[in-house]
């Protein structure tokens, strides 16, 4: 059967039309065409999404992306050309949510096809078994092909997210932990803004910490091993200490050891303004120094990911999860995936960790697809009526 798959919780418009089918140890997609446009341009001058501003984008889009998909799967929009259509319905951002429902809904009646709502971060949880081109599936089985086995771990990490989430099977899950205050990505925004650097402030951080990280590891490198690494220069001590390399500045990990599976960023986003502060009073011009914005952005980035991977560690000794999956935004992210590999690689039992494509780490509709498909499969004659936009939907 074909579907046609909307997204538009945040600041992504995507539609794609995919054909799929079922057997008993697998859901297997084709990709007929898919569509993304991005926001990103017009809400980086606020610095971060406006909804209503997201909503008239949607608005603007959403035809001109289903023409576009329909043209390139050659199907056509009067005849009914998909049997299926399934629709974000949180959570996110209301105004826009309900853009992408309104017109899901009216495609809908005019085809007279069913309407599923999917939950965004069921979406961002399948990722890792999709591709934005050709064909891949989605194991449902534990079994020898398949290397899945329940329960699996799951690590969301995007700007509105931070969670951990056992899934029990597909469809059965269970939230562990989560932000009680910022969500990672939206951590990584907020110390952008304050160190200058444009909205999406993730890619940008991770950039110059990046680039901190490789210098620091080129002079730890080719400093004479006096025998004791207090020899070393202050900036380079800890990252002897640690085995990760940090900046000369020092930032918390909040909640790093509290004995639950919860994650806090907003201590660490004041602490960094409260860091470019105190530099400032020394210095009114610190901030010009690229040295200086990029050992802040390689600390903040150090503390981040030493909590994401030292809370999934704790949950995966807990549950014993053969299998991890990290989604989001965030999962984009290199550090992050270094950091969790090494400890996989440290741990007594074997884990396997599922990360997307790029492609498919931020918003996008073949995620929602996916979801929507799995949620089709387990009732379908169920109508969905009075779908509606809910923008803090749980996951269970
Ligand atoms: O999943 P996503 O596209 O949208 C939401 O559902 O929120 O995640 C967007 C978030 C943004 O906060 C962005 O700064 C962050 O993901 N992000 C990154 C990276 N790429 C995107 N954070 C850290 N490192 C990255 N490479
Ligand atoms: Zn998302």
């Amino acid at each position: 059967m074909k579907i046609l798959a909307i997204e538009t919780s945040c600041d992504e418009t995507g539609l794609s039309i995919l054909e799929v089918k079922e057997s008993k140890n697998k859901l297997s997609f084709k990709v007929l065409a898919t569509t993304l446009a991005s926001q990103i341009k017009i809400h980086r001058e606020y610095g971060g999404v406006y909804p209503m501003l997201a909503k008239r984008e949607h608005i603007k889009n959403l035809p001109i992306l289903l023409e576009k998909v329909l043209t390139n799967s050659n199907l056509n929009s009067k005849k009914k050309p998909v049997d299926l259509i399934v629709v974000t319905s949180g959570p996110g951002l209301e105004p826009a949510l309900w853009t992408g429902i309104v017109f899901a809904k009216e495609l809908s009646q005019k085809w007279n096809v069913p309407l599923i709502p999917v939950n965004h971060m069921e979406g961002h949880i399948l990722s890792p078994f999709g591709a934005n081109a050709g064909d891949f599936e989605i194991p449902l089985t534990e079994n020898k092909d398949s290397s899945i086995s329940f329960p699996i771990l799951s690590l969301l990490v995007s700007g509105g997210h931070t969670e951990l989430v056992l899934i029990k099977d597909w469809g059965k899950y269970k939230v562990i932990g989560q932000t009680v205050d910022d969500a990672a990505g939206e951590a990584y925004d907020k110390v952008a803004r304050m160190l200058n650097l444009p909205y999406p402030g993730g890619p940008e951080i991770s950039k110059l910490a990046e680039k901190r990280r490789k210098i620091l590891s080129f002079k730890t490198a080719h400093i004479p091993v006096l025998g004791d690494c207090y020899a070393q220069p202050v900036g380079l001590r800890n990252a002897f200490k640690t085995h990760n390399l940090s900046s000369s500045f020092k930032l918390p990990r909040p909640m790093i050891y509290s004995k639950d599976f919860n994650f806090s960023f907003s201590g660490l986003k004041t602490a960094v303004l409260y860091l470019i502060h105190d530099l400032k009073v020394a210095n009114p011009n610190v901030m010009e120094n690229q040295d200086t914005k990029s050992d802040i952005a390689l600390e903040f980035e150090n503390a981040v990911v030493e909590t994401l991977v030292h809370k999934t560690k704790k949950a995966i000794l807990k549950y014993k999860t053969k299998n991890l999956i990290i989604a989001g935004g965030v999962s984009a992210n290199k550090h992050l995936k270094n950091e969790m590999n090494k400890m996989l690689k440290n741990l007594d039992f074997e884990t396997q960790v599922f990360f997307p494509k790029k492609e498919l780490t931020g918003d996008n509709s073949i995620m929602i697809a996916m979801a929507g498909f799995l949620k089709y499969t387990k009732n379908k004659t169920k109508i969905y009526k009075n779908i509606k936009a809910e923008g803090n939907l749980k996951l269970k």
